[in-house]
């Protein structure tokens, strides 16, 4: 199984607190993003609980993200997650102020430096255009567009609302246009995924859609089929 390298268009799989992707749950997850990898060659990165990234870490190449990290350094901070025992453990990279745990602007930007230093890998979750921007300008990797209201909703955001997709884009990139885009909440087929991509979206944050599907592999390969079309569009229908 080759190692599964960060790259555009992504799919960042959050695993939540479900029952169904924790402990056991989360490896046979990561192990399922592997064999989506294999099919489609499509970068696909998984965010188990803290307490499942060592053993997600230690049985798949897929890449693991934290769900939070805080911009402690190593030393008295009890109850606190520190980024390079993150690495240690086995991570990449990780998701910072996402809507169900959200942090204060200041600490945002101490939480992209503190992973800087960790050589983590940083995807920042907004939940409006403006903010989008105001946290582009701290230079994390990434940030991920997600209206909490159609989070888990099942209602595609890149349908519903596709002009916080796009303005996300555009405000992003004018900031700074190193930062990639993602876009997330409600996705759960190929075409949101399509949508999404034709929006200006270079990847997706989804969750419930994959987490709570009847085949979740069904579900993961349809979205990284979605990917791969939008990647390599068919051109020569005789071939
Ligand atoms: O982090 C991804 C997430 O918030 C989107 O959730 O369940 O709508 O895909 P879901």
């Amino acid at each position: 199984m080759s190692v599964i390298i960060i790259r555009y268009p992504l799919i960042l799989l959050n695993l939540k607190t479900y029952p169904e992707s924790t402990g056991q749950n989360a490896i046979e997850f990561a192990r399922t993003v592997e064999r989506v990898y294999e099919k489609t060659g499509i970068s696909i990165a998984v965010a188990p609980q803290t307490v499942d990234i060592q053993a997600v870490a230690d049985s798949s190449e897929t890449p693991v993200f934290a769900q939070h990290i805080d911009p402690v350094k190593p030393g008295k901070n009890t109850g606190h997650t520190v980024p390079e025992a993150l690495v240690e453990a086995g991570c990449e990279g990780a998701l910072i102020s996402h809507s169900e745990r959200q942090l204060p602007l200041e600490v945002i930007e101490a939480t992209i430096k503190r992973a800087r230093e960790a050589d983590l890998y940083t995807v920042v979750c907004a939940d409006t255009v403006e903010k989008s921007a105001r946290v582009a300008s701290f230079g994390p990797d990434a940030v991920a567009i997600e209206p909490p209201e159609l989070i888990g909703s099942g209602i595609p955001v890149s349908k519903a609302q596709p002009e916080i997709v796009s303005g996300a884009v555009e405000a992003v990139k004018k900031v700074n246009p190193k930062v990639k885009v993602l876009c997330g909440a409600g996705i759960t087929d190929g075409e949101d995924v399509t949508a999404a991509l034709e929006l200006g979206a270079e990847g997706i944050l989804v969750a419930s859609g994959v987490v709570k599907a009847e085949d979740p592999y069904a579900a993961l390969l349809d979205l990284a089929r979605a990917m791969q079309r939008w990647k390599k569009p068919v051109t020569d229908v005789t071939g």
